[in-house]
């Protein structure tokens, strides 16, 4: 007899729409916005999957608002996720890290009550180079009357009021995260069936754990309190034992990592970046309330990152997210500054 190979054959689409009924009032909308960014997150995935194969690799030559140099994946991913979303009638605006205002939906199109912010693909100076990269979203409901196009207004809303979150690793396989505050559910692509299917039904994060992820070239631009706190998280000064160091640059993939394995990802303000250099709407928020949901933490050091209210769109933050007794070390030793 032919065993089923499946561990599961719940698909992303089945499980969201079994996740709607857990809100009587759900009009389906976000489940409709979540589905067309599976979509997009198929199609981003077959694109990084054939990288090095296609000319999608290099630099565009262009520049971010963020004053970054723009890589041709960067723009090729903002491209599938506006032109996947623009049309379902489901958001009013959307914003991204690779365009400066906000993205209208065309004329064209109905207008729904949701606004989505996105970081197409994170991690994007790792593409040339074969290490994962990721997608990250974030989904509010408009907080402006009438059924005009979206304002800044339903964007600068504090994280704790987002209604959707997600991200996607493409990795060693292809894995699609997302929370409605029911929890944090994980679901693994089968590229041989193009379906996204349940792998990690509701993540919970280790209490404490044994990654440390931070980039220390940036050590003598720290705070002295950031300094002695990464001296703890690595077991310098006797009161814990040590974490084993992993940093590879993409922060959803470093993570990703974390949340499963337990451990903390630390991307401290430092003389460079006096506010940080991770993104809070569309980077820090959405993985923000993944961890909260998987039972872990997320903070900037004074206050918790969801209850942060922004104040323009590309604003930075600190960012110190994971395992909730590690964050507890660093809110407690960062309090004094
Ligand atoms: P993006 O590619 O979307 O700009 O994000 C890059 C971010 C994040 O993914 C990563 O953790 C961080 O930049 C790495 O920054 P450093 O190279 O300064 O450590
Ligand atoms: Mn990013
Ligand atoms: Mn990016």
């Amino acid at each position: 007899m032919v065993r089923n190979t499946y561990t599961s054959v719940v698909t992303i689409e089945r499980y969201i729409i079994e996740q709607e009924r857990l809100h009587p009032q759900a009009t389906g909308a976000l489940s409709g916005i979540l589905q067309d960014l599976a979509l997009a997150a198929k199609m981003i995935a077959s694109k990084v999957r054939l990288a090095g194969l296609v000319d999608v690799l290099g630099e565009h030559g262009t520049e971010n608002v963020q004053g970054e140099s723009q890589k041709k994946l960067d723009v090729i991913s903002n491209d599938i996720i506006v032109k996947a979303m623009d049309h379902g009638g489901r958001l009013c605006a959307m914003a991204s890290e690779e365009e400066e205002g906000i993205i209208p939906i065309p004329e064209q199109f109905r207008r729904g009550n949701y606004v989505l912010l996105f970081d197409p693909l994170d991690g994007s100076s790792n593409i040339d180079v074969n290490v994962p990269v990721g997608t990250i979203f974030s989904v509010l409901r408009r907080v402006t009357k009438g059924n005009g196009v979206g304002t800044l207004a339903d964007m600068l809303q504090s994280g704790y009021k987002q209604v959707a979150a997600g991200y996607v690793v493409y990795g060693s396989s292809t894995m699609m995260v997302y929370t409605t505050g029911q929890g944090a559910h994980g679901f693994t692509l089968d590229p041989s069936i193009g379906e996204f299917l349940l792998s990690h039904p509701d993540i919970k994060t280790p209490e404490q754990g044994r990654y440390l992820s931070v980039n220390e070239a940036y050590e003598q631009h720290w705070e002295d309190n950031v300094r002695q706190l990464i001296r703890r998280y690595r077991g310098m000064d006797g009161k814990r034992e040590a974490m084993n160091v992993r940093y590879i640059g993409s922060l959803v993939a470093d993570f990703h990592r974390n949340l499963l394995g337990g451990g903390l990802f630390a991307y401290p303000a430092n003389a460079k970046s006096p506010t940080g250099k991770l993104r809070l709407l569309y980077e820090c928020n959405p993985l923000a309330f993944i961890c909260e949901q998987a039972g872990g933490l997320a903070i900037d050091g004074h206050q918790r990152i969801l209850d942060i209210q922004p104040t323009h769109l590309h604003q930075r933050s600190p960012y110190f997210i994971g395992s909730k007794a590690d964050v507890a070390i660093a809110a407690e030793m960062l309090a004094s500054s």
